[in-house]
């Protein structure tokens, strides 16, 4: 049988997504218990990482210890990969030795290039493109906030990046409506605005987005591989930043959340961040909870 992977959410079902998100919960619940799920023991999940990361390589690492699995962190510094050997030839190969693997890269591309050659599931650990397994942690978190998030309406404020993209599908499969506030020249990809114009609308003036939402996101200007743009984003992003007056336009009993990394200042006010609105403690745990659920869907 060929492997499931999850590269972007598309790829569960609204359904399934909604189970994923409940069990997490229960796994949450379990985990503040003090109880241990051994469901893996002697398994091996290998994770791939050609960009930095705090929040996905703990939690995905301290989830599959609490599940009994053994996971090897694997650089490009360090790997063949990263000396020119191709990701074709590195899948074929980890994939005979591992039962999941767990990828950060750059292009979209490569990690289905990665997918196509694996013969286990290949988890997307954030592409220039998507981050699907941080909508899952930003879906269980804002559900423990607000109960069922179907019928809400989240603003997100800043880049038109893999983080909003990400939220764009989130929109569709869990029955919300996504308000996004760019500059001209920072919106989401074209495909994905056409593709989720039902669901989704594009706005400039962020105040305009915000209004009356449940849920306010945020995310950096300057992305991985961006670091050269930076004063550019700087410039062109004045005036996004989600500060106490944006939240206050918000509904009543808000929250705001970022995926973390954050930068005080630019994209959100200190405030904001370190207020009383702010879950994104809550949030960048949630991402150990909402990714054992996840793995346990993949792997049976
Ligand atoms: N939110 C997130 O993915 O953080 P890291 O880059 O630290 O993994
Ligand atoms: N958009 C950010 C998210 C980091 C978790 C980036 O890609 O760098």
């Amino acid at each position: 049988m060929a492997a499931r992977h999850f590269l972007t959410l598309t790829d569960l079902s609204a359904g399934e997504l909604a189970t994923l998100i409940a069990r997490a919960a229960e796994l949450k619940a379990a985990h503040k218990r003090g109880e241990r799920q051994v469901r893996y023991p002697g398994r091996v999940m290998a994770m791939l990482f050609e960009k930095s990361s705090t929040r996905t390589r703990a939690s995905f690492e301290a989830a599959w210890t609490h599940l009994g699995g053994h996971s090897m962190f694997l650089s490009p510094r360090d790997i063949q990969l990263g000396r020119g050997e191709t990701v074709e030839d590195s899948a074929r190969v980890l994939s005979r030795m591992v039962d999941a693997l767990v990828v950060r890269t750059f292009s979209h591309e490569r990690l289905e290039l990665f997918a196509a050659h694996s013969t286990v599931p290949v988890i997307n650990a954030l592409t220039d493109r998507f981050h699907p397994c941080q909508l899952l942690a930003d879906i269980l978190t804002w559900t423990e906030c607000h109960g069922d998030v179907r019928g809400r309406t989240a603003a997100f404020v800043g880049d038109g990046n893999n983080v909003c993209h990400s939220w764009m599908e989130a929109a569709r499969l869990f029955g919300f409506r996504l308000r996004v506030a760019t500059p001209q020249n920072y919106r989401p990809a074209a495909d994905l605005q056409t593709a989720y114009a039902d669901c989704v609308e594009i706005l400039d003036d962020p105040k305009a987005a915000v209004a009356g939402a449940d849920a306010v996101i945020t995310d950096v200007w300057a992305s991985m591989g961006q670091e050269d743009e930076t004063a550019a984003r700087q410039a062109a992003f004045a005036g996004y930043e989600v500060d106490q007056a944006l939240m206050a336009r918000a509904a009543p009993g808000a929250i705001f959340m970022h995926c973390l990394p954050a930068h005080r200042g630019e994209e959100v006010s200190a405030e904001v961040i370190d207020g009383p609105q702010s879950v994104v403690w809550d949030e960048a745990e949630n991402r150990l909870h909402a990714q054992k659920a996840l793995l346990e869907l993949l792997l049976g």
